[in-house]
């Protein structure tokens, strides 16, 4: 089996991220070096438990490992404290102990909640990342931002609890709807944008193959953006600096996703993509970047099919100033100050509060106005 390894170099919380083709039939081989007794706990969702949990299940059985396992609503509304008790009682219930593990299996939303249980179980116990969805493998399953969501917002309960290895088995990839991994080819895009312009010529070059299903392009681009994650965590783990270039497109998006409700109209991966257009939309006015730079990162992600501006978000939007008032509510809100995650060009990008109102309401002005056209 092609199988890449990524460390993420963390000192006593190092540990690998694990991408291939066929990882969850090898997952007993994989987690049986981390037993202390040969029994795990998964929590995992109900439409990911359709797809892999008894192959999970045969995968440790074939090492002897004994496996039992909650199946929570697919779905965002499960990062929530109703379904976090949950999660966290039947641990209790299941006498999972300190020296036990737990695996967090399926997309982001699973990776978040079991993440946050793991860390917060008996004061914190190990936890192992199974992402299935492109968002999950490229992102959130490496870093250690685990958490639920608050009526207040998004992810604004949490802690950073690292997982103790990420399997990303890309064969899961094929079950995603066609819409959730061009979701996911959102965040791939951002980190060509962030920090690595031959990455981005590289997904200019292959993105066609790789949404169509090539299995060693997916395994590449899985891999250098979780290389691009892990050097960014290693250095800056709890984002004091940074960290926060992983955002970039996010203060849109989250705009965005609080201006839709949250509601399938627009999922989290799609506001990063029209968020990373926008990002670079307000760069180019601020003269930062090349005025040629938004349209070519427009261009890619419309070639690619994904959500590329405001035209794409079904119904309606609120207007400027309302979606900049709440791009305040963001969690980059710093002694009032926002922090908006800005390129000088495709690959450079960096922090910066200097990003005066007026231009963010042109901005978004006119791409309002283009949604009419
Ligand atoms: N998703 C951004 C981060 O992990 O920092």
């Amino acid at each position: 089996m092609n199988c890449e390894t990524v460390h993420v170099a963390l000192g006593a919380r190092s540990y690998d991220v694990r991408i291939g083709a066929g990882l969850i039939e090898t997952a007993g081989q994989q987690i049986a070096p981390l037993l202390a007794r040969p029994r795990v706990a998964v929590i995992t969702d109900e439409t990911v438990a359709g797809l892999h949990l008894e192959r999970l299940r045969e995968a440790l059985a074939d090492q002897g490992i004994a496996m039992v396992s909650l199946a929570l609503p697919a779905g965002e509304s499960t990062k929530s404290w109703p379904h976090f008790t949950r999660a966290v009682e039947w641990l209790l219930s299941e006498k999972i102990e300190r020296q036990d593990l737990l695996i967090a299996l399926g997309g982001g939303v699973i990776g978040d909640l079991a993440g946050f249980a793991a860390a917060v179980l008996r004061r914190g116990i190990r936890f192992v990342q199974i992402p299935t969805s492109l968002l999950a493998q490229v992102d959130s399953s490496v870093g250690g931002k685990t958490g639920i969501n608050a009526p207040q917002g998004k992810n604004l309960i949490g802690a950073f609890h690292q997982p103790a290895l990420v399997l990303a088995d890309v064969a899961a990839l094929a079950t995603l709807p066609p819409r959730d991994f061009l979701a996911g080819y959102g965040e791939v895009v951002k980190y060509g944008l962030l920090g690595d312009a031959d990455f981005f010529e590289w997904l200019e070059r292959n993105a066609p193959a790789l949404v169509a299903g090539g299995s060693a392009l997916r395994i590449e681009a899985v891999r250098r953006s979780v290389r691009m994650k892990a050097d960014i965590v290693a250095r800056d783990e709890t984002e004091q600096g940074e960290r926060a270039l992983l955002n970039l497109g996010h203060t849109f998006c989250h705009a965005l996703e609080a201006a839709t409700g949250y509601s399938d109209r627009l999922l989290h991966g799609e506001g990063v993509a029209i968020g990373c257009a926008l990002a670079f939309e307000v760069s180019a006015r601020l003269g930062l970047c090349a005025q040629e730079d938004p349209s070519r990162v427009r261009q890619h992600l419309r070639a690619t099919g994904a959500k590329t501006d405001l035209g794409d978000i079904p119904g309606p939007l609120p207007q400027a100033d309302t979606l900049i008032d709440l791009m305040a509510q963001d969690k980059k809100v710093v002694a009032g100050t926002l922090r908006f995650v800005m390129a000088q060009g495709i690959g450079r990008a960096f922090v910066t509060s200097e990003v005066p109102r007026e231009v963010l309401r042109e901005v978004l002005t006119d791409a309002l106005a283009a949604r009419g056209r």
